[in-house]
C-alpha cells in the first residue's frame, strides 16, 4: 500500500519574519486549510516559529524546525532545545541536513543524539542522509548512506517514536535545480527500505517510517518522483520559497 505523501518545506536561512508570515498566509490561501491527501510541513527558521504556529492554528498544515539541540536545558549558548520547539507547537524537526554536516561539522554521533532527543520529546525527526559527488564517483553512495542511517538510528527506541522520516538527499544535487533521475532515487529508497527491514522488521518499518527524496525537486519534476512506488514525498528547499512551485508540488503529490 502506498503511504500518504508528505511534502516538507525547508526555508533554510532565506526569509525574515515578515516574509515568512506573508508566505505562510499565501500558502494557507492556496492550499486551503486542509490538505487532506498530503501531509504538508513548513520549516521556517527559529525566530518566526511562534508566529507561524499561530497562523497555522486550525489548519492541517504542520510546523517543523530546521534543527534541534539534544539537551533539554543548560549552558549551551545559542542552542534551541526540544522544550522550546514544543512550546512553539513544532511537530517535526529536520536533523542532520547536509548543510549542517558540511558547514558546522555535525558528526553522525551528533545527528544520533539529536534524533534521540527528538523522539524522546515527541517530535518527528526528518533524518537527512546522502552522498557527496566524490563519494558517488567512488562508488560509495550506498555504503555512505547506510553508515549515516545506522549511526542516526542507533539506540533509538521505536516504541517511543510517533514516526520517523528518512530523507534521502544526494548532497551534490541540492540547490542545483537538477535532481537525480527518479529511478536513481528509487534505487536508493529500495536500499534504505531493505536496511530498515533488517534493522527492525517490515511491519515496524511500515508502521514507523516514511522515506522521502530531497534535492532540486520542483513542480515540473515532482510527479516523476511521486510516481515511484517507494518515494513517500519530498523535502523541498528552493522551490518551497515560491508559492506556485510549492503548491504545484503538493498538488502533484495528491495525485498518487
Ligand atoms: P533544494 O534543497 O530543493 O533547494 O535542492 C533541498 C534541501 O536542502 O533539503
Amino acid at each position: 500500500m502506498p503511504k500518504k505523501k508528505i511534502i516538507i518545506a525547508n526555508w533554510k536561512m532565506n526569509l525574515i519574519e515578515a516574509e515568512t508570515v506573508l508566505l505562510v498566509k499565501e500558502l494557507i490561501k492556496e492550499l486551503g486549510d486542509s490538505p487532506e491527501k498530503v501531509d504538508v510541513v513548513l520549516c521556517p527558521s527559529f525566530i518566526p516559529l511562534d508566529e507561524v504556529s499561530k497562523l497555522l492554528e486550525g489548519t492541517n498544515i504542520k510546523l517543523g524546525a530546521q534543527d534541534i539541540f539534544w539537551e533539554t536545558r543548560g549552558t549551551y549558548t545559542g542552542e534551541i532545545s526540544p522544550r522550546m520547539l514544543q512550546e512553539w507547537n513544532c511537530e517535526y524537526v529536520i536533523v542532520g541536513h547536509s548543510e549542517r554536516r558540511q558547514n558546522f561539522k555535525e558528526t553522525d554521533e551528533m545527528v544520533n543524539k539529536k534524533v534521540i532527543a527528538a523522539v524522546e520529546n515527541d517530535l518527528i525527526p526528518i533524518i537527512c542522509v546522502g552522498e557527496t559527488k566524490a563519494e558517488r564517483k567512488a562508488g560509495k553512495k550506498k555504503s555512505v548512506v547506510k553508515k549515516q542511517l545506522l549511526a542516526a538510528l542507533k539506540n533509538v527506541k521505536l516504541d517511543r517514536a510517533k514516526e520517523i522520516i528518512i530523507a534521502y538527499e544526494p548532497v551534490w544535487v541540492i540547490g542545483t535545480g537538477k535532481p537525480v533521475k527518479p529511478e536513481d532515487a528509487e534505487e536508493m529508497h529500495v536500499m534504505v527500505r531493505g536496511l530498515l527491514d533488517k534493522l527492525y522488521t517490515p511491519a515496524l518499518r511500515d508502521k514507523y517510517f516514511r522515506i522521502i527524496y530531497g534535492g532540486s525537486v520542483d513542480s515540473k519534476s515532482a510527479s516523476d518522483f511521486f510516481k515511484q512506488e517507494l518515494i513517500d514525498g519530498s523535502l523541498v528547499g528552493g522551490a518551497s520559497l515560491l508559492v506556485n512551485e510549492f503548491v504545484g508540488i503538493v498538488k502533484a503529490a495528491a495525485n498518487y
